[in-house]
């Protein structure tokens, strides 16, 4: 499912400090099912042995261009065809010139070069390095010749000083991949708006009402409608999760901005996936000052219904939506009533009484039902395998719209 599994990924590793990061990333790669080949410049084996490389790839890395003996001829040409993404981590200054300028030295420019694959480079060096003419220059270029460029991150450098110049952190990096690997998916050309996590409805200056929702299933749906070539866009309520790369994120706080950002993210979507746990009711008002113990023996707060976001956004032809049910009694009745009210072309229902299952953990069971009287029950799975198999169904609904509408 993982949209790593089996595809052909070249690692150009360079001479930096950082090259202990491109370990974990090439180890992380590797157990996403991808097939790794590393190749290095001789620099870079001055930081890592190509043997660290190999046992995490299980392949041997490549580092001499001048090697007489190689597993294949012509190793960076044939590398550089196989490959369906290279990824220069860490790329220092001098590769990042070497390939602007067309002057391959060495084993990963050579294989630049050569290659017709999507390329991501990944800036490491000192923050003076970075930010000289010649580096800014040199990566204007690569990015106006459809090179990805990711990073680099402000922080600590190897220098003791902070600045730019950090590689990017691994998890980023392999967000990058799954967004260039998947740019072809089923998905492809597809604008797809997705809610993630609860609202918070202000009482006072420093209290709400919220509820558990920790948004790990509306991230794992984003992160998968991404990695399968969709434009993505997150509303996210408040989350500890950090936003996913190349997914546009719109951070908001309370039901009614929740449905303002959902509202406008919907113009031009193809589907709206409402995974958010909205809160049903908000206070009146917030009062303006901290509510103070002593003012009442009781407290009671008047409130009125949120705005219901679904059926704020009404029923049109173009737009495919997709509820979400969260309920400790009657699953499955209550899923279909609220595909009928709310106009929904498929729901997904979990029991919210399953301890292993649901609310902040990394596991979901859920019942996927359609507006046509379908129902598919899953079993456990971890919340991104659950997010795959949600947009499988929203893939072959768009497949019949698409064939029904040209019949
Ligand atoms: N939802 C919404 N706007 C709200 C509340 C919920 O769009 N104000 C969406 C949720 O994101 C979810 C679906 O509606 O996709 C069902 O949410 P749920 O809270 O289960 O439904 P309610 O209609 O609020 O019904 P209940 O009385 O069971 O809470």
């Amino acid at each position: 499912m993982y949209n790593l599994a089996d595809r052909n990924i070249v690692l150009g590793v360079t001479g930096s400090i950082s090259v202990y990061k491109a370990v974990d990333l090439a180890s992380k790669i590797t157990q996403a099912g991808a097939v790794l080949n590393v190749i290095m410049t001789p620099e870079a084996t001055n930081f890592v042995s190509p043997i660290t490389f190999q046992g995490v790839s299980g392949r041997r890395p490549y580092n001499d261009m001048w090697d007489v003996n190689p597993d294949i001829a012509e190793a960076h040409v044939a590398l550089a065809r196989q490959a369906e993404l290279l990824v220069v981590a860490p790329a220092t200054a001098t590769f990042m010139a070497r390939l602007a300028l067309g002057l391959p030295e060495e084993m990963v420019s050579l294989t630049a070069l050569a290659t017709r694959a999507p390329v991501i480079v990944c800036p490491a060096m000192d923050s003076q390095m970075y930010e000289h003419p010649a580096t800014q220059e040199h990566l204007n270029t690569l990015g106006s010749r459809g090179i990805q460029v990711v990073g680099p991150e402000e922080g600590r450098l190897a220098s003791g000083q902070m600045g730019p110049g950090r590689l990017s952190e691994v998890e980023t990096i392999i967000g990058w991949i799954r967004h260039v690997l998947g740019r072809a998916g089923d998905l492809a050309g597809k604008k797809v708006v997705v809610t993630a996590g609860g609202t918070h409805e202000p009482i006072d200056p420093v209290r709400f009402i919220g509820n558990n929702s920790s948004g790990k299933m509306g991230y794992a749906l984003a992160e998968a409608a991404r990695d399968r070539g969709a434009d993505v866009v997150l509303v996210s309520g408040p989350s500890a999760l950090p936003g996913p790369v190349a997914v546009e994120i719109v951070r908001v706080r309370r039901a009614a901005e929740m449905r303002d950002a959902v509202i406008a993210g919907c113009a031009g979507a193809d589907v709206l996936i409402m995974a958010a746990a909205v809160a049903d009711y908000q206070p009146v008002e917030t009062v303006r000052d901290k509510i103070k113990r002593e003012q009442a023996e009781t407290l009671s707060i008047p409130m009125v219904p949120t705005p219901d976001i679904l059926m704020e956004v009404g029923s049109r032809e173009a737009l495919l939506k997709v509820g979400f049910a969260a309920e400790s009694q009657d699953l499955i009745a209550n899923a279909r009533r609220k595909i009928e009210n709310k106009q929904l072309d498929l729901i997904v229902a979990n029991d919210i009484t399953a301890s292993d299952a649901g609310f902040a953990t990394d596991n979901n069971r859920v019942v996927i039902l359609d507006s046509a009287g379908g129902q598919a029950q899953l079993p456990l799975m971890p919340k991104y395998d659950v997010a795959w198999h949600i947009l499988d169904r929203i893939v072959s609904l768009l497949a019949g719209r698409k064939s029904q509408a040209e019949a």
